[in-house]
């Protein structure tokens, strides 16, 4: 191999001035800091937006990691390829066996902890919340993004890799699912949120969507912002946002209102 197959992006002691790509150096992981390892075809696509506003700030100063590791480094002849027709027929490619399995071993090697592996996968489980939630009190993620029909199969039997869905829609890869799952988890990190309070009450913490949020100008088009906001009652803004979360819950996603009411059933029980 003539160039190391794995970059990291962002460092605590970066020139805020330059884009993030730019930014990348290899470098060793930074001690009790949440770390994604990306392992793509395509690691020009990382930090992407990642790399902007709040998580790019964060990034830069150290509060989380990022690594990608070029699936095309471990491909296999003078071409390094990383796929070939799937068994059986059929249209398309498949990502190898052999080329994964010593992509991931070289992304696993010194991982120690609650370090998941998960390839992002339209057969997955959706992601949702709970499961940044939990990623966010990881160690930190593997990420294993596929391209052209996915990935052998025995590589998921062989590692016991999680499989997770951005949605029921099939995209052409990983990298956008992968940019996604880490956002919504570095942001439930302490300190990469300005006001950590942001997350506490917005949509699903409670198991119920956020309120309406409004700002000035008091009125627009016509539309007055409710009295209550403007009352500086707190107990009162507190009450009439928490009645319209409920609202909003009910009418919108009869699945989240179904499961808040029956764990109110339960606290009350
Ligand atoms: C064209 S897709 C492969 C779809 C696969 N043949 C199927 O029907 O399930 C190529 C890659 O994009 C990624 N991908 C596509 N849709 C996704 C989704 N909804 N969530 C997460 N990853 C997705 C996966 O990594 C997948 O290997």
């Amino acid at each position: 191999m003539t160039e190391s197959p794995h970059k990291s992006h962002g460092r605590k002691a970066i020139r805020p001035t330059l884009k993030p790509r730019a930014l990348m150096t290899d470098t060793p992981d930074l001690v009790g800091v949440w770390k994604a390892k990306i392992l793509t075809l395509f690691p020009t696509a990382f930090p992407g937006v990642l790399g902007e506003s709040l998580t790019g700030k964060a990034l830069q100063e150290g509060l989380w990691q990022l690594e990608t590791i070029d699936l095309r480094q471990f491909g296999v002849g003078k071409h390094r390829n990383v796929d070939d027709t799937p068994a059986g027929g059929g249209a398309g490619m498949v990502l190898r066996a052999d080329v994964l399995g010593d992509a991931i071993d070289h992304a696993m090697q010194g991982v120690t902890g609650n370090h998941p592996l998960i390839y992002l996968s339209p057969r997955g489980k959706p992601m949702d919340q709970q499961m940044m939630q939990n990623l966010a009190r990881a160690d930190g993620v593997t990420l294993l993004c596929g391209r052209f029909e996915g990935v052998d199969e025995r590589v998921l039997q062989h590692y016991g890799i999680q499989e997770v869905s951005l949605g029921d829609f099939v995209m052409t890869g990983g990298e956008i699912a992968a940019q996604a799952l880490i956002d919504a988890t570095v942001r439930l990190i302490p300190n990469v949120l300005g006001n950590f309070a942001s997350t506490e009450d917005e949509s699903f913490s409670s198991g119920l969507l956020e309120h309406p949020q409004y700002t000035r100008p008091a009125e627009w088009q016509g539309r007055r912002i409710p009295d209550v906001l403007m009352s500086g009652h707190h107990g009162k803004v507190a009450e009439w946002r928490h009645e319209k979360s409920e609202e909003i819950t009910q009418d919108r996603r009869p699945d989240l209102w179904e499961a808040y009411a029956k764990s109110k059933e339960t606290k009350r029980s």
